[in-house]
This record gives C-alpha cells, sequence and structure tokens, in this order.
C-alpha cells in the first residue's frame, strides 16, 4: 500500500474527506502523517483524534522560503511517502522543494484552473460573472497553482450567489475530486505524459465531474 503524506495550514476539510474515503475502505493508502506549517491548525486536532501521526514545522521560525522548505523536506521524507498531498496548505514553495517531490506532489485548487490560480478565487469568480466555476486536483510545478491536471469539477454560478454560498457548493465537489484523485494515484492509474495525465482507460470519462444543477 502506498504511503502518503499530507500538509495543510487551517481547517483541514479535504484532509478530512481522504481519512473518511480511506475509513470507508475507498482509498487504499497509508496516511503516514499530517504535517502543518502552522501549529494551531485546527486539522491537527483532527488527524490527531483520528489517531494520525502529526507535526508541525512553523515557517515563523526559519529565516526564508528555502530554510523553511529544507526542513519540511526533512519533516516529510522520514516517513517515505509515496505522494504528498497539498489539502489547503497555504504555502509558496521553492523550485528545489518542487522538483523534489516531482510527479509525487499533488494540490487542489479552488477554481477551473488555470482560470484563478492564486488567492480569493471564489470572490474574483464573481466579480468575473462567470457563470461556471469549479476546482482542480493537479500535480505541482514550480508554477504557483498550475500543473498537470488530474480531475475538476465544474457547478454553476448564480445569480444570487455571494463568496459563502459559492464556496460551499464547491467545497462539496473538492471532498469527491480529491479522494478519487489519491485513488488513482494509489492504483497506478495515472501516468504523466509531458505536461498531461493520462488516465487507464477505463476512467476517461470520469475526470470531469459536473455538479447535478449543471448536468
Ligand atoms: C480549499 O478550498 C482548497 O481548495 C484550498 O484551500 C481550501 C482548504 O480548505 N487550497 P480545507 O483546509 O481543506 O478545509
Amino acid at each position: 500500500m502506498k504511503n502518503i503524506v499530507i500538509l495543510i495550514s487551517g481547517r483541514g476539510s479535504n484532509m478530512e474527506a481522504l481519512i473518511a474515503a480511506r475509513d470507508a475502505g475507498n482509498l487504499p493508502v497509508n496516511i503516514a502523517a499530517v504535517i502543518s506549517n502552522r501549529p494551531d491548525a485546527q486539522g491537527l486536532e483532527t488527524a490527531a483524534r483520528a489517531g494520525i501521526v502529526t507535526h508541525y514545522v512553523d515557517h515563523k521560525g526559519f529565516a526564508g522560503r528555502a530554510a523553511f522548505d529544507a526542513a519540511l523536506a526533512e519533516c516529510i521524507d522520514c516517513f517515505q511517502p509515496d505522494l504528498v498531498v497539498l489539502a489547503g496548505f497555504m504555502r509558496i514553495l521553492t523550485d528545489s522543494f518542487v522538483s523534489h517531490y516531482a510527479g509525487r506532489l499533488m494540490n487542489i485548487h479552488p477554481s477551473l484552473l488555470p482560470s484563478f490560480p492564486g488567492l480569493h478565487t471564489h470572490q474574483r469568480a464573481l466579480e468575473e460573472g462567470v457563470r461556471i466555476h469549479g476546482c482542480t486536483v493537479h500535480f505541482v510545478t514550480p508554477t504557483l497553482d498550475h500543473g498537470p491536471v488530474i480531475i475538476q469539477a465544474a457547478v454553476p454560478v448564480l445569480d444570487g450567489d455571494d463568496e459563502n454560498a459559492l464556496a460551499a457548493r464547491i467545497l462539496v465537489q473538492e471532498h469527491k475530486i480529491y479522494p478519487q484523485a489519491v485513488r488513482w494515484f494509489a492504483e497506478d492509474k495515472l501516468q504523466l505524459d509531458g505536461g498531461r495525465v493520462r488516465l487507464a482507460a477505463e476512467l476517461s470519462d470520469q475526470a470531469a465531474l459536473v455538479s447535478p444543477q449543471l448536468a
């Protein structure tokens, strides 16, 4: 079974979705550790309650990104992960960190990339008046919120939406697509082909999810 390490900075609801999928028998991985850059991240308590090893590497204790990333990688590598899963990990990572985990570093982002990389995605989607918004799981490259896309889910933007309503509609989809992407990785059903992800043939129609309102 593959080893994964999950990195969080806050609430950890995507991490919880991964733990729940594992507990339900839908995610054949060993969650070796949950690591945060913030000692007070709410998700650390949730993970500990689930019996998972937790650690923090406080970014405030380091002079710069390179020193922090080196300490973080040292902590992660103690667990010999096959995959490192960024689940609301709110730090920009150095190129050398990303290269070290090339092909085994995944992120979830609350937009349909390449639209709206960066922060405040829901507010920006509302300001632009887009009618379809969503979330993306992708392999990480040195460019922020960029990299080969594994799976995306789309939801409608409704006229009455505010940022919270839109975020909540998308979070439901995040909690579906992240366990799905990690499961495909665990089952060796993902292949990187240049800048694209190739899925096992039987999955080719499962990597684009649309919410019931759009179907
Ligand atoms: C999610 O919206 C995720 O897409 C983004 O940060 C948020 C983290 O939420 N990268 P949680 O900590 O998983 O609840």
